[in-house]
């Protein structure tokens, strides 16, 4: 293979592959009057070679004392901060240790108010408004902001932890104490008494899944299948719990019994659902037995469970088999975001497959053309420099150049009764692992090594183009079933045909769209920002008939949003820009578009019409949005990080 990328890990200074820890212990409180956690983690380590210190990942956590074997080590140094990796803390052990040898490193801190991974939410910014409200976000490498770790291990780790808060408190573990179908909050008086959280995390898990959200949160079961070994129900605030447990409670037992049947048991035991605050900058996070989620799925109709899905998949592909380190993270997102559009034919019909790369392959172009001056990030392995952010490459190219390139090993070996069984396969093997994209290609060689044909099959695949591959075209030209996309498809092309007509000769009605369900819908507003824009007078009629920007639907409204800004110097563009940027932070709704998806597509947007009503309208509600977010869009508006240190 023309490139290596190596295993070693480059976004941690941790001495990981000499000496790893192999459990974790951490005792916390969660104090929302200081906004932040304190207490200690206590690692049990096993060195992996002659070693005398080990070095932990840490993001501005103040360090208030270290005990190696139980008594208090003082020689411990902070190093600087470097602005992606944080400090790397050395702890010396005192003595050599050889290979196989364990060491017990216990370290007191608490978090700061420059944690990257934490937003405190005020009480006016939840649902209830009655308390306070706390949630994680540490994939990709924000961890090390909530406790000393090292950053992603060979080895996954267990965990066991203790917190003590006010609020009920969920962490990405199976609860002990007190019970999840008890009272809330073990009966004790919420946002008053203080009640320790016990939690254990048997399953080895990297520590970018590691998670804590606290709030006046509420637990409802769903109905599960007779039989199965799991729970599954959906946390909340109490004002959401039942509009929550409607859009989920079908969806998600039988998706997950699907992905059993697929893929092996489910290993985890509990799959409960969090839904977040608006804040929340992602869909989904896979954060293990609690998938955290964003309330924009909250339809009324169950139209955008796909992304419970995609979480729910991670079980087996991320959080099961894990990517080694950054630059494998295709490896997560490509096999889950293949494997859910699998289940997607499997449970629905092949056309709703179809229609979900066909939405994914737009959203790759896309991708792929905003990293013109930086195509490394193009490629589906990218190979990170020690110290570069992986979160200035996220976009959806490992998930839809991955899904591509799985769909097309899928046909080249002979579609789904050939590779399924292989997927099972893949899973059994390394199940509980961290690995890299060259033993994943090995072990699809060793399966089929026994047949001749299937090796010349793979053999003839362009591995170099689709793993190392630039550029904005795919290595192979794809082919997906268009029975649900032609009708999304046809309405955008008779509107791109009539735009030299007179508006008042336009023959569109607000009842084109109904016979479209919302991803159509989806499917047809973004074949229309693919054209050039339309004139202004069209798009102004455009939204009297089908009323895109009064949607809830964030999906929907967002791409009409960047249907109408497409010509930034467009009168139309002149007269939404406003509105856009109102919606984007909430200004008349209360309610902010925190998701990532939504807001830096839709700031970029704004940002090109009128840079200063971009600029001020993130200025006037930056902190509602959650520290990643805020990063990634003062990126985007060019105002690189002067805000959050002022
Ligand atoms: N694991 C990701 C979210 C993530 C990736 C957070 C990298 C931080 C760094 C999650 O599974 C995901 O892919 N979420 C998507 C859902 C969608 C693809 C269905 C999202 O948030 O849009
Ligand atoms: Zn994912």
């Amino acid at each position: 293979m023309a490139q290596q990328v190596s295993v070693e890990d480059p976004t941690t200074q941790s001495n990981y592959l000499k000496i790893a820890t192999e459990n974790v212990f951490l005792q916390w409180t969660v104090d929302f009057n200081k906004e932040c956690i304190f207490g200690s983690a206590t690692h049990t380590l096993v060195a992996r070679e002659e070693v005398s210190e080990v070095i932990f990942d840490t993001y501005a956590l103040k360090i208030e004392g270290v005990e190696v074997e139980d008594k208090p080590a003082a020689n411990y140094h902070l190093g600087d901060e470097h602005e992606v990796m944080g400090s790397a803390l050395r702890v010396p052990l005192g003595k050599e240790i050889r290979a196989g040898d364990k060491a017990k490193v216990k370290i007191t801190y608490r978090t700061t108010d420059r944690c990257p991974a934490l937003q405190w939410l005020a009480k006016e910014q939840t649902q209830g408004k009655t308390f306070p409200f706390l949630f994680s976000q540490c994939q990709p490498i924000y961890a090390r902001g909530i406790a000393p770790l090292q950053g992603k291990l060979p080895t996954p780790l267990r965990r066991k932890a203790s917190v003590t808060s006010v609020l009920p408190v969920l962490l990405s573990a199976k609860r002990k104490s007190p019970p999840s179908d008890g009272p809330a909050h073990g009966g004790k008086v919420i946002g008053i008494d203080e009640v320790t959280y016990e939690y254990d995390q048997a399953e080895p898990i990297p520590s970018y899944l590691l998670a804590i959200a606290a709030g006046n949160l509420r637990y409802r079961a769903f109905s599960v299948p007779e039989g199965k070994t799991w729970t599954s129900g959906v946390w909340t605030e109490p004002e959401l719990l039942e509009k929550a447990h409607y859009e989920f409670c079908d969806d998600t037992p039988r998706y997950l019994s699907a992905a059993e049947n697929l893929a092996g048991p489910y290993k985890f035991g509990v799959y409960d659902l969090l839904i977040l605050p608006p804040s929340f900058p992602y869909g989904g996070m896979e954060n293990p037995c609690i998938s955290f989620i964003t309330p924009t799925l909250i339809t009324g109709d169950r139209s955008l469970t796909d992304v419970v899905i995609h979480e729910l998949t991670h079980s087996w592909f991320g959080n099961g088999v894990t990517h080694a380190h950054a630059s494998h993270f295709w490896l997560n997102e490509g096999w889950t975001t293949y494997i859910e559009r699998v289940l997607l034919e499997l449970i629905i019909s092949p056309a709703h497959r179809g229609l979900s790369y066909i939405g994914g392959y737009k959203a790759l172009v896309d991708a792929l053309k905003l990293f013109e001056d930086s195509p490394k990030y193009q490629r589906l392995v990218i190979g990170f420099e020690t110290g570069e952010d992986p979160d200035s490459a996220y976009s959806r190219v490992p998930y839809d150049k991955g899904a591509n390139f799985i769909l097309h090993l899928e046909r080249t070996l002979g579609g789904l009764d050939v590779f399924l069984p292989y997927v099972r396969e893949y899973v059994k093997t390394y199940m509980g692992h961290s690995i890299t994209t060259t033993q994943w290609k090995d072990h699809l060689y060793s399966y089929f090594s026994k047949q001749t044909d299937k090796i010349k099959a793979l053999d003839s695949v362009n591995w170099d183009a689709w793993l190392y591959g630039e550029g904005i075209k795919l290595p192979v030209e794809m082919e997906y079933d268009l029975t649900l996309a032609t009708a999304a498809n046809d309405l955008a092309d008779r509107w791109h045909k009539s735009r030299d007509l007179n508006v008042s000769k336009l023959d569109f009605k607000s009842e084109d769209i109904d016979q479209l369900d919302g991803k159509q819908q989806a499917v047809f507003l973004e074949r229309l920002e693919s054209y050039a824009a339309l004139p202004s007078s069209h798009l102004i009629h455009f939204d009297e008939l089908y009323k895109f920007s009064q949607t809830e639907n964030s999906e929907l409204r967002m791409r009409f949003y960047l249907v109408i800004l497409k010509d930034p110097a467009s009168p139309a563009a002149k007269q939404y820009v406003e509105q856009v940027a109102d919606w984007i932070i909430g200004k008349d709704s209360g309610v902010i578009q925190g998701r990532m998806k939504f807001c830096r597509p839709a700031f970029r947007a704004v940002n090109a019409v009128d840079p200063e009503k971009a600029v001020a309208a993130f200025k006037s509600a930056r902190t509602a949005f959650h520290p990643i977010a805020q990063k990634l869009i003062e990126k985007d508006l060019g105002l690189s990080g002067e805000l959050r240190k002022a």
